[in-house]
């Protein structure tokens, strides 16, 4: 991956599918950068929230994601990156279901995409960037050296929310989570807006029946044949 410009490793693919694990480590190895895309559209819609814009003002909204006050804290190894809207830790909130549901909403109007479209670009520093999201290797980071496309079936992601939900101290009811799943597939595959599906150039790979290290083992070979 020798060329004068910042390498970008970006992985695209479903809620659940183990991007954000994935990706967490795959920096620290590597002692790259990483972009949480997702936690920018979480942040847009709980932001909306706060501030009283509705999630089908679009202009509003615009203007939220335009003005958002974040910064992500690195934290020791294993510890999720902390997340700060406006000086207040939003980590654990960001990640709720109401949350993600309303980030799925801002996420397919195109004036709100664009307007974090920049501010994505700019976390693209050196030594290199891992980037997650739906659209990294798509829009974003057309020109990345290395796109992978993680998926799982629905029904292992299901199951690997439930066991995280449950984790922390959360029993909700594994059908209604798998039917959650679908829906938001359905909005985020379907959506005209930078629709959920993997570059040209991607390397698809299914984690269905894997362990978190032997799907970062497939993604570090990728990026050291680069
Ligand atoms: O990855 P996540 O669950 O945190 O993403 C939350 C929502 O944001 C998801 O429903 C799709 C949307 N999203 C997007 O449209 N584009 C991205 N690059 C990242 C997330």
């Amino acid at each position: 991956m020798m060329s004068d410009v910042i390498p970008v490793v970006t992985v695209d693919g479903p809620g659940g599918s183990g991007k954000g694990t994935i990706t967490q480590m795959l920096a620290r190895r590597l002692g790259w950068h990483l972009l949480d895309s997702g936690a920018l559209y979480r942040l847009t819609a709980l932001a909306a929230s706060r501030q009283g814009v509705a999630l089908n003002d679009e202009q509003g909204l615009v203007a939220v994601a335009r003005s958002l006050d974040v910064a992500f804290r690195p934290t020791p190894a294993g510890e999720p990156v902390r997340v700060i809207l406006a000086g207040e830790d939003v980590t654990a909130e960001i990640r709720t279901e109401q949350c993600g549901d309303g980030a799925s909403q801002v996420a397919v109007i195109q004036s709100v995409r664009d307007a974090l479209l920049q501010r994505q670009r700019d976390f693209r520093q050196a030594p290199g960037l891992v980037a997650d999201g739906r659209d990294m290797g798509t829009v974003v980071f057309p020109d990345a050296p290395v796109k992978v496309f993680l998926t799982a079936s629905a029904e292992e992601r299901a199951q690997r929310r439930h066991l995280q939900l449950k984790e922390s101290g959360v029993d909700v009811n594994i059908a209604h989570l798998l039917d959650e799943i679908r829906a938001r597939d359905e909005r985020d595959i379907n959506r005209e807006a930078a629709p959920l599906k993997p570059a040209d150039d991607a390397q698809v790979i299914d984690s269905t029946g894997l362990s978190i290290e032997e799907v970062l083992s497939k993604v570090m070979a990728l990026v050291s044949q680069a």
